[in-house]
């Protein structure tokens, strides 16, 4: 049995991948502190360690009570707004946590590193799908963070053999399609969380930024990938590092606009949504899809929730299980 140490185990990415490894019965070890993730999203089945990724010596001390086969690195700072405000704090902080996990991995003789990386990587494109070969330029201190992090990594391989999979998320949505899991964010700045809890009255009505965009229907497109399909990118890429490092891009390749993802949510549950139009946001490409054709073609992954419909029918259902999100769960088996 193979074990794992997930850290921001707790969050919305997090939560996924912990339930992944420990349906195939691998034994997991969250590392979280809880500043955006919940505790009642850990499973019982999974060890729980309640500390910053800062903390030098509590991160000693989780690689010395236990022996991982891999680190899935997911704990960071990844509001792009407050990146922009703090620049200095969010590129410190995601920089300096995730070159501290890895030298303890390192030293603790743990050579294989997931990165919960990120299409801000590539800031605006000028090819589209996205593939790795793409630029990457980002265009906000959030994506510069997990590049520099990214590129700390490919260093490592050469002076220590610590071999790493970068992983850049596309837009992550959906929930676990047996409930146990879902998307629970505060401030909730994703759009189909967004949506569906103005479609539930939770929330002042969706605003939609840009209608004059070079698209079909003029709003923004976004590829959306299902969570259970990027927590088993993670699973499936693990082999993979045998050959040597990977960066892989990670989504559907296909691009919903805003206006689609409206009109989803209205379908499955059959309400209306709320919503206004406003300007275009400073910074926004119109379109961001990316090319998975790499992590495919190398691993096999294939994504299985693919269709924006049963996307959204998941996170549908999991909010309205849980309208007040974790809080007030309490802590369940997986
Ligand atoms: N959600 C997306 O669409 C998306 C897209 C691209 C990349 N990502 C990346 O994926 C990862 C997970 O994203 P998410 O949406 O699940 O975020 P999240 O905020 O839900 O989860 C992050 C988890 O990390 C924990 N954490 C944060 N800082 C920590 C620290 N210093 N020490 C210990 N624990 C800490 C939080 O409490 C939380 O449980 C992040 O690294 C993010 O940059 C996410």
């Amino acid at each position: 049995m193979a074990r794992y140490l997930v850290t921001g185990g707790a969050g919305y990415v997090g939560s996924h991948v912990v339930l992944a490894l420990l349906d195939r019965g691998d034994d997991v070890v969250v590392l979280d502190n809880f500043s955006t993730g919940h505790r009642a999203a850990v499973p019982d089945a999974a060890a729980l360690v309640e500390a910053d990724l800062a903390d030098g010596r509590a991160l000693a001390e989780v690689f010395a009570a236990w022996k991982f086969d891999a680190v899935f690195h997911m704990a960071a700072l990844s509001l792009v707004g407050d990146s922009m405000r703090q620049p200095l704090h969010y590129i410190r902080t995601n920089l300096g946590n995730s070159l501290g996990l890895a030298e303890a991995a390192v030293r603790a003789g743990c050579k294989r590193f997931v990165l919960s990386s990120t299409a801000a990587v590539f800031g605006v494109p000028r090819i589209l799908p996205i593939d790795e070969a793409a630029p990457r330029e980002p265009v906000n201190p959030y994506g510069e963070s997990k590049l520099m992090v990214e590129q700390g990594l490919a260093w490592a391989e050469g002076a220590h053999g610590l071999r790493s999979a970068c992983l850049r998320y596309f837009n992550a949505a959906g929930a676990d399609p047996a409930g146990r899991a879902g998307e629970d964010h505060t401030p909730e700045t994703h759009l189909i969380p967004r949506t569906i809890m103005a479609a539930m009255g939770r929330v002042e009505p969706v605003t939609i930024f840009g209608t004059d965009y070079d698209t079909p229907d003029g709003t923004a497109m976004r590829d959306y990938v299902h969570v259970a399909d990027l927590a088993a990118a993670h699973l499936a890429v693990l082999p993979r590092l045998e050959e040597g490092s990977v960066a892989y891009n990670l989504g559907n390749g296909a691009g919903h606009s805003v206006r689609e993802v409206i009109a989803a949510v209205e379908r499955v549950s059959g309400r209306a949504v709320p919503h206004t139009v406003g300007p275009r946001r400073e910074g926004d490409p119109p379109v961001l899809v990316a090319s998975s054709a790499r992590i495919r073609a190398e691993t096999g992954w294939l994504p299985r929730h693919d269709s924006l419909e049963e996307i959204v029918r998941t996170a549908w259902n999991w909010h309205a299980a849980n309208p007040g999100g974790y809080a007030g769960r309490v802590a369940q088996a997986a």
